[in-house]
């Protein structure tokens, strides 16, 4: 992995005790890097009406977007789980190159989109 990659990770992974998770007790932390160097972050914000929660990729990547990013501005987004089907659909749509994220044996890896997602519909 290279070091920009490595350091995105730790920076998802500083976020994670902001995560608002108290349904599940499972915190998750993202950061999204763009091209132009900004890094935006992300933690999961859970709700008592269960299915009302966002991941922490679709904070994140909220924040990128409200920031004025759009599809191929985003290089590379960090995550402190494995990304849900969900969020592996957001991380199709806005054009990511590579997903660094810790799988469930534990492990640090690198995916692209189309990986995680294979055949994906266009509309
Ligand atoms: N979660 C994420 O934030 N990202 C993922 O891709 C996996 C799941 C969150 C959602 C929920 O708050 C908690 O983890 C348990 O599913």
């Amino acid at each position: 992995m290279t070091d920009p990659d490595r350091k995105l990770f730790e920076q998802a992974a500083a976020v994670v005790e902001r995560a608002y998770a108290p349904y599940s007790q499972f915190h998750v932390g993202a950061a999204v890097r763009a091209r132009d160097g900004r890094v935006f972050c992300g933690v999961n914000v859970e709700n008592a009406a269960y299915p009302l929660g966002v991941c922490a990729e679709k904070t994140a990547l909220g924040r990128a977007v409200s920031d004025g990013c759009r599809p191929g501005d985003l290089e590379a987004i960090a995550v402190t789980a494995s990304p849900c089907g969900g969020c592996r659909q957001w991380l199709v749509e806005l054009g990511l190159e590579r997903v660094i994220y810790r799988n469930a044996a534990g492990e640090v890896t690198t995916a692209t989109p189309a990986t995680l997602l294979p055949d994906t519909f266009e509309l």
